[in-house]
């Protein structure tokens, strides 16, 4: 999407849209934009309502916003104008900015009306949104240069497309294969290194955890690398690793799910968000180095698959008794984790993963669930998602839940067996694997990565970690 500043509306012919902060419903002052007068009885900014009038050849399209609006709020109500109102969009739009908007809300509202063009149906027919149009430029009626703000807000919305449609096309499209090849396009488009290690380059690493959940799967697993570095030298350069849970389907292998299993293509959601934030990092060539790994595997059922109670044994040369061979997140992060310390030691480590049933019971779908051992991180990531609306909140890692995964048989166990505290316990299994590093978070984003929204009829994708993991870097 292209955009072009205007500072007035001469010789305009389309649609206006016009963000209005709530005034009141008995003002007596109607609202007046370009010689209109909307009177209060049936439009006073009131969020969540909109109003459409027509003079000169020109739509305006009234946007209720409230009194105050978060960043979140807004970014949806522009998405909903953008998917829903699309058929009243002449061949031009303009956006008009009001006074009181600051950059983060200019951004939000770029970022929702581009986001307002992502369609579910991928295997349908269906009309291109106007804005996805090459020729289609959205005219921004401001006296002010919002132009960076705008070309970010762009990228923002560009790499959460990307998450969204990964997520959402069908797990015999996205292998583990397709998410390799993603990351090397996205690699060579935008600046980064990927480096694949497929099967055979899985096994002499000996990446044992991992390679166990894929043996089960058609499907080879990829185990995706990426870095990113600053064109530039930047003085105290700051190293950020990223892992991401990418599999691509968990059926549960041989405990085989009972329940819930038609969702489980968002399991690489976390992966995804990875994903989505290496491009949106190398997009905005962030001052900061970022190493991110995605485990890629599809968790199947198969006479190879692996087994509850089999032993097997670790990158980091830890044995694992499996006790469920449905709690395989941990087991290919486990991995990711360790060679990421192992090979590139991060100053900072941050996983990203749809871990446990037991988090979405713990906070349902308003936010995701945060685990840390520093104090530090754990602000500034719950600060940046507070800021963009993707909320996380702190559960507790203490040591007394260690008993959780001893195992009798190997050094540790996968799961419990108990169905109480199962995100806490995942969450220890992975501490397990940290090395003891200073600077480590979990996010168990189960609950909020895949969900029901006013976009569609299905549960389906939210892009959920891109803005945040971004957000999170670029405020380090
Ligand atoms: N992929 C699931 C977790 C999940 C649940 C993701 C709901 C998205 C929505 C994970 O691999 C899993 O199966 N977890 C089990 C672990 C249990 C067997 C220890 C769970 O949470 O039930
Ligand atoms: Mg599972
Ligand atoms: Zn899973």
């Amino acid at each position: 999407m292209k955009t072009k500043q205007i500072d007035k509306l001469e010789n305009f012919s389309g649609t206006v849209l016009i963000p209005v902060f709530e005034t009141n419903a008995k003002s007596i002052v109607p609202i007046q934009f370009e010689g209109l007068e909307i009177s209060s009885k049936v439009f006073y900014g009131k969020k969540d309502t909109s109003y459409l009038a027509e003079n000169n050849n020109i739509t305006y399209l009234f946007i209720g916003l409230g009194k105050v609006i978060d960043y979140k709020a807004l970014k949806t109500i522009a998405r909903r104008i953008s998917a829903k109102e699309k058929e009243s969009f002449g061949k031009n739009v303009a956006l008009f900015v009001p006074e009181e908007f600051n950059t983060d809300q200019v951004e939000a509202t770029v970022s929702g009306l581009l986001l307002g063009t992502y369609n579910l149906g991928h295997f349908k027919k269906v009309d291109e949104h106007p804005f996805l149009n090459p020729d289609f430029e959205l005219e921004i009626l401001s006296s002010k240069d919002y132009s960076a703000t705008i070309n970010k807000a762009i990228k923002i919305a560009r790499a959460q497309l990307q998450t969204l449609e990964l997520v959402d096309l069908p797990p015999n499209k996205v292998t583990p294969k397709y998410l390799a090849n993603w990351a090397q396009d996205k690699g060579d488009k935008y600046g980064f290194e990927v480096n694949v290690l497929g099967l055979e380059a899985c096994q002499i690493e000996g990446l044992g955890a991992f390679l166990a959940v894929g043996k089960g799967s058609e499907n080879e697993p990829q185990f995706v690398i990426m870095t990113y570095t600053p064109k530039e030298d930047v003085p105290n350069l700051k190293h950020v690793g990223l892992v991401g849970k990418g599999i691509t389907f968990d059926t549960g292998g041989l405990n085989i799910k009972t329940a819930g299993m038609v969702h489980m293509k968002c399991d690489m959601a976390g992966g995804a968000a990875v994903f989505g934030a290496m491009q949106l990092i190398a997009d905005l060539q962030l001052p900061v180095k970022v190493t991110a790994i995605v485990p890629c595997a599809e968790n199947a059922v198969d006479a190879k698959a692996f087994l509850p109670s089999d032993v097997i044994h670790s990158y980091n040369g830890t044995s694992i008794e499996i006790i469920d061979t449905d709690a395989e997140g941990r087991l290919v992060l486990a991995d990711g984790i360790s060679y990421l310390i192992k090979n590139y030691k991060p100053e900072y480590i941050v996983d990203i993963a749809t871990l446990t049933g037991s988090s979405v019971g713990t906070l349902g779908y308003e936010c995701g669930a945060l685990f840390t051992n520093n104090e530090t991180i754990s602000k500034k990531l719950q600060e940046a998602g507070d800021s963009v609306g993707e909320r996380l909140w702190q559960l507790p890692l203490w040591d007394v839940y260690k008993q959780d995964i001893e195992s009798d048989i190997a050094d540790v166990k996968n799961y419990s067996g108990k169905p109480v505290a199962g995100a806490i316990s995942a969450a220890k299994f992975l501490e397990y694997f940290t090395n003891e590093h200073a600077a480590w978070a979990h996010l168990d984003v189960a609950g909020v990565a895949f969900g029901d929204d006013e976009f569609a009829k299905s549960k389906h994708a939210t892009a959920y970690g891109v803005h945040l993991l971004t957000k999170f870097i670029e405020n380090l």
